[in-house]
């Protein structure tokens, strides 16, 4: 995602013959992304994972298909997503709450360890670790992450996520087809720019292939849960499908703690724009972090009333008190729809006047085309927010 990077062995030369130490001929795969043209990997298999005994269809309720809830009028909403109950493994426990065909986003609250390994065919996956830490075992190896990381996993990558304590709060966004760093953020030669919110640095990148563990992954059959048009199928292996002894190319899973994100501040208040962190077609995902705010002796560095007039907002309210909001806590999912006017809540903006710093800490969404609630998040809704202005 950020640059070329090499793990394990790989041969001198892509597309040539390559041995394990048993003379065994390795099987060569390249992961490609926009065609053959844009970002790819080169992993090297024992044995070639398209050897799949069994394939068929999978269900998981909530997660896939998806169901829009009735009647979805325009007011401004509060999903209380700290009301979703504990539950499932990283992908059983998975529900989406809101969607449009560029960007999915939904919660996962696992207890369980990791079952099936699981790959999405439709999109890049940005994780947002509210609470809990662990690794991702994928592929490309293990990815340690812990608390307020976010963890992009490339789209069509077979991976499962443990939590320690198999305990934790996971913000999950898809991006279809993909979502990353915001093409702004690049020099000519793909390097990101010194002004960029964020250096090469900040990312953590596997460190280690993933090994067949007996303990950890059990005898076969290895199951793997393919997503492809928000349908599921199941793929069964009669061996073990993730022995790479190595790989490189620039399709890999990263880390980024969402505090080692640079913020800017200004004479004045500068909009939400400044906080973007990840793009995809469509959308954006921007980063709130505790911070200096605007220093203009009569600057009112809460955010003013707006209408943006071609986005749908979602805010997710991580920690600290929100310059601009009352009635909202830790995982609360605010829903600000294009088409009707949202601002400070009343007293909120007088107050902001003369501080110096904000300790909020959230994750924002902005998307170009109208986003609908699933049957989940409805469940979940606090419905006197509209109107909680006038208290
Ligand atoms: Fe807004």
């Amino acid at each position: 995602m950020i640059q070329r990077h090499t793990l394990g062995k790989v041969p001198a030369k892509p597309h040539t013959a390559f041995y394990d130490e048993d003379h065994q001929l390795l099987m060569e795969v390249c992961v490609t992304r926009q065609g053959f043209s844009g970002p790819f990997s080169i992993l090297y298999y024992r044995r070639p994972p398209t050897d799949e005994a069994v394939a068929e269809p999978y269900t998981l309720p909530d997660f896939s298909p998806i169901t829009s809830m009735d009647g979805q009028d325009l007011r401004r909403r509060h999903v209380v997503s700290s009301r979703l109950p504990p539950g499932g493994d990283f992908l059983t426990g998975r529900k989406t709450l809101l969607f449009n065909s560029d960007v999915h986003m939904g919660i996962c609250k696992p207890v369980d360890p990791p079952g099936r390994f699981f790959s999405n065919g439709d999109g890049d996956e940005l994780y947002f670790i509210n609470a809990g830490s662990g690794f991702v075992e994928s592929v490309y190896g293990i990815l340690p992450f812990r608390r307020h990381d976010y963890v992009l996993i490339p789209k069509s990558t077979p991976y499962r996520i443990h939590l320690d304590g198999d305990k934790g709060t996971l913000l999950i966004f898809e991006g279809r087809p993909w979502l990353g760093i915001p093409g702004e953020y690049r020099n000519r030669s793909g390097q990101l720019t010194d002004y960029a919110p964020f250096s090469h640095r900040d990312f953590r990148l596997p460190a280690e292939l993933l090994s067949f563990d007996p303990d950890r992954h059990g005898p076969p059959p290895y199951p793997l849960v393919v997503k492809r048009g928000d349908a599921l199928t199941v793929h069964r292996y009669d061996y073990w499908p993730h022995d790479v002894v190595g790989w490189d190319g620039a399709i890999y899973p990263v880390a980024f703690n969402i505090l080692d994100f640079q913020p800017k501040t200004g004479l004045v208040h500068l909009p939400p724009t400044i906080h973007t962190t990840f793009a995809g077609d469509g959308f954006v995902v921007c980063s709130f972090v505790p911070r200096m705010v605007d220093f203009h002796e009569q600057a009112v560095p809460c955010p003013y009333g707006h209408a943006s007039a071609d986005m749908d907002e979602i805010l997710y309210y991580v920690d600290g008190n929100f310059t601009s909001r009352r009635g909202i806590q830790p995982e609360s999912i605010s829903l600000h729809p294009a088409g009707i006017l949202h601002g400070p809540h009343p007293g909120m903006f007088e107050k902001s006047i003369g501080t110096k710093r904000t300790n909020e800490l959230a994750v924002m969404c902005d998307t170009y085309k109208p986003l609908h609630m699933t049957t989940a998040a409805a469940d979940l809704e606090d419905n006197d927010y509209h109107a909680s202005w006038l208290k």
